[in-house]
């Protein structure tokens, strides 16, 4: 079925370019004044923006699949397939895989995130961001996305991973821009250099794997590994490997734009930086409100497995979803006064950041914990921290937002 006019998007936005880039929470009130989702023919997609749409799709995996989730907003370049070719091998295994064999490879890397995993990796966290923060000059200006927000997500989840740490700076370097190849718009040579890394990447974690399968140590790889030596019909080795691959990109550059939004937010406005040097007690609930306020996730996909009826609109069959999370953040029909940030909201855990349902972010409470971990220490050891005035620039994708540079006054 073709959208009739006035299911189409009202406003015309590149999402990969400014102003949008820069804000796109100027451009969701427009949508979210529609009573449904809108066709978007630049990406020929629809977009959700209500919370309450938004909710529902996550919560209906019958009929809005996942599948589609990692897959490039545009098709690869030639020469970036040629290379993914020579030794790309990722199966679908968490956030783009549906249906009972989600459940099943879900249900084991839970164990990844047991709350005995998570007090492990505590002091770990608390570890690296003191050294981080320590290493900052004692006075004069940082740039915090180089020098905080970016490494210390690494350490973590390569530390979880079981990555050893004399790897650690020959694996960053492959992380480039990876999120540029799935949810952005790179050129050919871009493409090419992402689809090198990502090869490099892949087949560094394959070697891991089987490595640890000779002796699987105390950590997340060696967790998947015992799972599977038990019993290799319910774990296999490739998805392990899959799972792996998967979880070093969804742990790092998601928490390095949460990290470094709500730094931003606490800073713009002195007396919300000086609530929480006067009261540690209230990091939790500003880490909450931050991840509602500027989600570093702001978007996500889905597609259609039949005929549905959404809001005022009926969608076709097979047409691709782009779920507007940071609009849905932002409903007034579910927030008040959406734009203010506001520790004391009572539903600020009802922002849907994390995704919802069957697929619900894993590692929603390591992030949280990070995030927690570095304020404390920030507000221990650098109180008088300050945002130097600056226009922010943000990679130009449509899901993952957050500053290329948070740049601060220290001393
Ligand atoms: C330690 C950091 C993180 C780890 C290890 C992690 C891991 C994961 C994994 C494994 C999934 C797939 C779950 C499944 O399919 O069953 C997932 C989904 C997701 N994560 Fe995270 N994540 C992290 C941080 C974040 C952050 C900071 C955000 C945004 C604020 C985020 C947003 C999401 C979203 C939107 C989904 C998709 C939910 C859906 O499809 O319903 N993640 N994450």
């Amino acid at each position: 079925m073709e959208p009739t006019s006035t299911a189409t998007c009202p406003i015309h936005f590149d999402p990969f370019t400014s102003p949008y880039l820069d804000d796109p929470y100027a451009v969701f009130p427009t949508l979210l004044a529609e009573a449904g989702p809108r066709y978007w023919p630049e990406l020929d997609m629809w977009l959700v923006a209500r919370h309450e749409q938004v909710d529902a799709v996550f919560k209906d995996p019958e009929r809005f699949s996942a599948a589609v989730a990692q897959d490039p907003m545009q098709a690869p370049h030639p020469d970036a397939a040629a290379v993914l070719s020579t030794g790309f091998r990722p199966l679908k295994t968490m956030s783009n895989l549906d249906g009972p064999e989600h459940t099943r490879i879900r249900r084991h890397t839970q164990v990844g995130f047991s709350p005995r995993r998570l007090r492990a990796m505590e002091p770990i966290v608390r570890r690296a961001a003191v050294e981080l923060i320590d290493a900052l000059p004692a006075t004069g200006e940082a740039e915090l996305v180089a020098q905080l927000t970016h490494p210390l997500p690494a350490t973590v989840i390569f530390s979880l991973l079981g990555f050893p740490a004399e790897d650690w700076a020959m694996v960053k370097s492959w992380c480039g821009d990876r999120m540029a190849f799935s949810w952005g718009r790179p050129d050919r040579d871009a493409q090419v250099q992402i689809a090198q890394d990502m090869v490099s990447y892949w087949q560094y974690c394959e070697a891991h794997v089987a490595a640890q399968l000779l002796d699987p140590g105390d950590h997340f790889t060696g967790d998947l590994l015992r799972i599977h030596l038990a019993d290799p019909s319910t774990l296999s080795v490739a998805e392990i490997t899959s799972v792996i691959y998967g979880l070093s990109f969804a742990g790092h550059e998601t928490t390095t734009n949460l990290l470094s939004n709500t730094i931003r937010r606490l800073l713009e406005d002195r007396s919300r930086w000086e609530a929480i040097l006067a009261d540690r007690g209230a990091i939790d609930a500003a880490v909450v409100e931050g991840v509602r306020h500027d989600s570093s996730v702001v978007a996500w996909r889905r597609i259609t497995t039949c005929e549905v009826a959404l809001g005022d609109v009926t969608i076709p069959a097979g047409s691709r979803l782009l779920l507007l999370l940071g609009a849905a953040n932002h409903d007034p029909a579910r927030f008040t006064e959406p734009e203010r940030f506001d520790p004391a909201r009572p539903n600020a855990a009802d922002a849907l950041s994390f995704g919802w349902g069957k697929h619900y972010c894993l590692g929603a409470t390591l992030a949280k914990l990070e995030v927690a971990v570095v304020l404390e220490e920030l507000a221990a050891r650098r109180p008088s921290l300050r945002l130097v005035p600056q226009t922010f620039s943000f990679n130009p994708n449509v899901s993952f937002r957050g500053p290329k540079q948070l740049r601060v006054e220290l001393g």
